[in-house]
């Protein structure tokens, strides 16, 4: 197998699978918009469910393991791409369809793995690995998640931080989401352009989700 071809897989099928992860992920955290009331008690015993179900563990390991090889396959193909720049530069100036998106994957990519790490370093790690100032709990006995969040959020540097990040979110979704579909192998005429809709649906709701998610809590 061509060696090209097997890093697009690599990186079309962990993109596709971090995709879902976004949706579950944005759904979870539209709890943060409603009233203090429900959202704290929902909220928590969901994120408890997570950290305690053996299957989710195992999800969660792939999720890691697909963040790790989407990058590194892509950083892989980057640096392939820059040793054949003359090569690359006929087939940006032909390309007619490229986007802005599609001919900046990398640096998008690169910007949101750097948010993904500092999102990781204050959530991740404090509440599942208790790195960093300790976690209440909340009347339930659940850890306090709610309470995590709702705190760094009402810092308007962090809530500015998360919706700038959202940007080039919806932009590597955009073209991320209908490539990888290509690069699996799937051709066909309306279903292409049913996908190239999809995905474009997909990063306005990803991107005006996850940006819209710290406002309101802000002003909660
Ligand atoms: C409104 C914005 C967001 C909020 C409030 C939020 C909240 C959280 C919380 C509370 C956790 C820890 C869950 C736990 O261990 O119980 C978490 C984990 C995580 N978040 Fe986010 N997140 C947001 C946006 C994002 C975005 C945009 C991405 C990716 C681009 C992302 C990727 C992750 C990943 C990979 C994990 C680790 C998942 C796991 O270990 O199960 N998050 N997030």
């Amino acid at each position: 197998m061509n060696v090209l071809f097997y890093r697009k897989t690599i990186i079309a099928a962990t993109g596709l699978f971090l995709c879902i992860f976004l949706i579950v992920h944005l759904s979870a955290n539209a709890i943060l918009i409603f009233p203090e009331e429900v959202a704290r008690g929902w909220y928590n015993s969901y994120s408890t469910t997570l950290r305690e179900s053996p299957l989710i563990k195992i999800v969660a390991y792939l999720l890691y393991l697909s963040i790790v090889l989407h990058a590194l396959y892509a950083l892989l193909i980057t640096i392939r791409n820059r040793k054949a720049k003359p090569q690359k530069y006929v087939m940006d100036q032909s390309s007619e369809n490229s986007t802005w998106a599609s001919k900046n994957m990398g640096i998008l990519g690169t910007l949101i793995l750097i948010f993904i790490i500092i999102h990781l370093a204050n959530f991740w790690a404090r509440i599942k690995l208790g790195i960093g100032e300790s976690v209440g709990f909340d009347a339930a006995g659940n850890k306090d998640v709610y309470e995590v969040t709702y705190s760094l959020f009402h810092n308007i540097y962090f809530v500015l931080f998360y919706v700038i990040c959202a940007i080039p979110l919806a932009f590597h979704l955009y073209h991320g989401f209908k490539s990888s579909f290509k690069t699996l192998g799937f051709y066909h005429k309306k279903g292409t352009a049913i996908i190239a809709k999809t995905s474009l649906v997909y990063a306005i709701i990803m991107g005006v989700g996850f940006g819209l998610i710290p406002i309101i809590v802000y002003f909660k």
